[in-house]
């Protein structure tokens, strides 16, 4: 989904987006810990966060890192970055992907701040790059690529192409339908010179029901936004009685590309 209906989706949701998850903080340690590793993040790096949302993992990966300069919190919804915490590290750039690799960032409000080329070390894109339009993910990707530094790492954190949530059938076709397929994701980051590295990396999760289904009704996925009232009620409907049990526990698992630029030669 991309679009008006995106911007839409993420205006309702933001004042509620933290909510949904704030209860486990063994998922977003783990998750924060995950992006530093994978990035080999230090107190050095000029990080960018794209679609940053809330700032819900980056406030963490800047308590595991401390960088001596802030890190850039980008997003196209007013919304979603109007929740990040209140830290002079974070640094809220009010832009979109497209905006960015294309060199402009939006000048509303006191958000906007330019992005040079060769500027970052490290640049993250956490379940966000589905956003970006199929066919513009080649340039888009391209164009973010030459925001980093020699030796600058490019990480998409990302669902895989089909998922094991507990969510009504319709939902979980719309999904495989809509979902890029991380090999293409990769396949667009070695086509901008990175060098790439795709892995799988699982949480098991634990949601109590009730929970978990006021997060459907909550539509906490963009998908979930493309059903009407009716369908999510019957969507409930549907996963409470497939699940008698009080507690959901599934894998929660992302696809990690890891893009990294070829070091200045010496
Ligand atoms: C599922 S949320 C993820 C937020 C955050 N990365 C996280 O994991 O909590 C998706 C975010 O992508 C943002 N987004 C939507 N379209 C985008 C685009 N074209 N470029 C960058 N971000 C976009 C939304 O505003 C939203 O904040």
């Amino acid at each position: 989904m991309a679009g008006p209906e995106t911007s839409a989706h993420y205006e309702r949701l933001a004042g509620s987006y933290d909510q949904n998850w704030t209860y486990n903080d063994a998922f977003l340690d783990w998750m924060a810990g995950e992006i530093t590793g994978v990035l080999a993040l230090t107190s050095d790096d000029r990080i960018a966060d794209v679609g940053c949302g809330t700032g819900l993992y980056t406030g963490r990966i800047l308590n595991r890192v401390r960088p001596a300069g802030p890190i850039l919190c980008i997003d196209p919804s007013e919304g979603m970055l109007s929740q990040l915490p209140p830290d002079p590290l974070l640094l809220p750039v009010h832009a979109s992907a497209e905006q960015l690799a294309k060199g402009a960032t939006d000048s509303r409000g006191d958000h906007a701040a330019p992005v040079p080329r060769g500027s970052l070390d490290a640049l993250v894109i956490k379940e966000a790059v589905h956003h970006v339009a199929t066919g513009d993910r080649p340039w888009v990707i391209t164009g973010l690529t030459d925001l980093l530094r020699p030796a600058g790492r490019f990480l998409v954190v990302m669902l895989p192409t089909r998922i094991s949530y507990p969510l009504f059938d319709r939902a979980l076709r719309r999904f495989e339908e809509l979902q890029p397929d991380p090999e293409d994701i990769a396949g667009h980051m070695r086509a901008a010179g990175l060098t790439v590295d795709l892995s799988y990396r699982d949480f098991p999760l634990e949601i109590p029901k009730d929970r978990y289904l006021q997060m459907v009704r909550n539509r906490y996925m963009s998908l979930l936004a493309m059903f009407d009232d009716d369908e999510i009620a019957a969507g409930v409907d549907e996963i409470d009685r497939r699940h008698p049990e009080p507690i959901l526990s599934f894998p929660d698992r992302f696809a990690f590309v890891l893009g990294t630029r070829k070091a200045a030669a010496t």
